[in-house]
């Protein structure tokens, strides 16, 4: 199988073929995630909080995140890997240039980041010199403390309105591909008709372009809650590979998410 590049995710965009995205963090679960067909793989800084047990995603630090990115990149030959740039790792754009650098040499194949209008600058200066984003709007968990939780966003008007120019902007800034996290399914639907990027949805109802989950949440293992918006595939198969191929099968027939994973 050829290797997934942005250039094959937009063509699936364009073909309406909807891809899958999941979370690694190892070499092992990363090669079998690849095996059975999974398009993208996250080095997600959830790690924080399933690897590491911490409340939430702001501890990581930019070498835990070097870590991972070169244990999962030994284990794949064919998914898109993405790495997550932590908590104050890109505030400033030249904090970003450094720590993209040394995310990209640890393996990724793009970057994902987390922000609005103030990070399209960077985001734009990041693409000139060769770096692929990915930009994360909706709910970031980063912000969990301005938010006041990890709370469904883009639920009144305004802020619905924010996203969708949040989305746009980071389109006209040159990102390549979108996460829109936990917000309503309508919105969701409206932002991917609207970018000609492909869309990842995480708790963002089925029309977005593609989905995304947290491994730990696919199969059951999560320490603390599994979100409303996650399946655990494993209890359903007894198998990991069963699980990773039930988790692609429905999302490719737009089967999962379903209602009972959905925000309206
Ligand atoms: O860190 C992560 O795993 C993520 C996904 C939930 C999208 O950002």
């Amino acid at each position: 199988m050829s290797k997934i590049t942005t250039a094959t995710l937009l063509k699936y965009k364009q073909e309406g073929k909807k891809f899958t995205a999941l979370t690694a963090y190892d070499a092992s679960f990363a090669k079998a995630f690849d095996e059975e067909g999974i398009e993208v793989l996250l080095v997600g800084d959830s790690l924080g909080m399933v690897l590491q047990g911490q409340d939430d995603t702001l501890p990581v630090s930019v070498d835990d995140m070097c870590y991972h990115t070169r244990c999962v990149r030994r284990g794949i030959s064919r998914t898109l890997l993405i790495a997550d740039l932590p908590f104050m790792s890109y505030a400033t754009p030249e904090q970003a240039l450094g720590n993209c650098a040394k995310l990209m040499q640890a393996g990724a194949g793009m970057v994902k980041m987390e922000g609005g209008h103030w990070l399209m600058p960077t985001v734009k200066m990041l693409t000139e010199r060769g770096i692929p984003v990915c930009a994360h709007i909706g709910l970031t968990p980063q912000s969990v403390h301005v938010f006041g939780g990890f709370k469904v966003q883009g639920r009144d008007q305004d802020n619905a309105q924010r996203i969708m120019d949040e989305a746009k902007g980071f389109e006209a800034a040159g990102a390549q591909l979108l996460v829109l996290e936990c917000i309503p399914a309508a919105l969701a639907k409206a932002v991917t008709e609207a970018v000609s990027i492909p869309v990842i949805g995480i708790g963002a109802g089925k029309d977005t372009d593609a989905q995304i989950l947290v491994m730990h949440d696919v199969l059951g293992i999560s320490t603390g809650y599994i979100p409303r918006f996650s399946k655990n595939y494993l209890k359903q198969t007894g198998d990991i590979r069963a699980a990773i191929r039930a988790y692609i099968e429905e999302v490719q027939q737009g089967v999962f998410p379903a209602d009972e994973h959905t925000f309206n």
